[in-house]
């Protein structure tokens, strides 16, 4: 996923504006994991997002490692453990693709070391069947592979936002040309299309969680769902996001001298719901999607 590993892509930014999953998701995975705490593996962790997260949330493995083929990503996640030494005595990070475990001591790749691996809002980026058998074989056997993350958002009070947004993400005239694809195919239909193979894996829980989950139009506080994701964001703040996008970074470089395509769909907001303004607080929901499952 080349964007992310751009030298000028900025990891500061990705780390400040994506978000970060709820307590209550790191409560369903600490239950379901079975077994000794040894060694976790977060691939494709870019700045440590999930992979702090796990360290305290579960806050229960002696090790943890982040991986991610991207330097500059892993960098950035070394400058964040580097302010919080003591915290995240136990995490480090390694530049590595998903599907290569040879960062690990000669005597553990490939022997079964690991407890936990995760991969977390990226595995629509891997070569998938790789990716699970690579996972089988550096499990232990009962050890939890969990993947997990997000696709579009939808505004449970602004309805009409959410065709502004699909337009704005998958448009042919907007960002819909700029992303990596199948990747982000696979994302889109939240990891439907790709299926964890059940002679590796078993007690395999396969989860998503839409709009449709959630009743029309109403405000949503409570958490219906293990992993709920929604916030109350300005219209600028979404826009943040928005420019960690890998389609926003390359729609940028191809566009020099056109408006912000973020702004472009701002003021687009704008018109459909005049009553807001670009630091009106409103609701973001996000389609999420998880997969657990031991190896056997
Ligand atoms: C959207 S970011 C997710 C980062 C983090 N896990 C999170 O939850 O925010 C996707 C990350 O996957 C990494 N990535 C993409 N393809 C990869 C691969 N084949 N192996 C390892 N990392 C990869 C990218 O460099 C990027 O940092």
């Amino acid at each position: 996923m080349s964007q992310f590993a751009a030298t000028d892509f900025d990891a500061q930014a990705y780390f400040s504006n994506r978000p970060t999953y709820p307590d209550s998701f790191y409560n369903v995975l600490d239950r379901y994991h079975k077994g000794p705490r040894r060694l976790l593996v977060d691939v494709g962790c870019g700045p440590g997002v999930a992979t702090f997260q796990l360290a305290s949330r579960l806050n229960s493995f002696d090790e943890i490692v982040g991986t991610d083929i991207s330097s500059t990503m892993v960098e950035r996640a070394r400058v964040c453990k580097r302010q919080k030494p003591d915290e995240f005595a136990n995490v480090s990070f390694e530049v590595s693709s998903a599907d290569d475990f040879t960062f690990l001591e000669a005597d553990k790749a490939n022997k079964h070391a690991c407890d936990m691996i995760t991969a977390v809002e990226c595995a629509h980026w891997f070569k998938f069947n790789k990716f699970q058998k690579v996972a089988a074989e550096n499990l232990r056997k009962g050890g939890t592979l969990a993947i997990w993350g997000y696709g579009g958002a939808f505004f449970p009070e602004f309805p009409k936002i959410d065709k502004l947004i699909m337009d704005l993400t998958y448009g042919e005239n907007e960002l819909g040309p700029y992303w990596d694809q199948p990747g982000r195919n696979y994302l889109k239909n939240l990891y439907q299309d790709l299926r964890l193979d059940e002679t590796l894996f078993t007690d395999i829980e396969d989860e998503i969680f839409t709009e449709t989950d959630v009743r029309s139009n109403e405000h949503v506080h409570t958490e219906p769902v293990p992993l709920f994701m929604s916030k109350f964001l300005t219209l600028d703040e979404y826009l943040g996001f928005v420019r960690t996008w890998s389609s926003y970074h390359t729609w940028k470089k191809n566009h020099p001298q056109t408006e912000d395509i973020g702004d472009q769909f701002v003021k687009r907001v704008l018109d459909v719901y005049p009553e807001l303004s670009r630091t009106s607080r409103i609701q973001v929901c996000l389609k999420t999607f998880y997969k657990f499952a031991r190896a056997m």
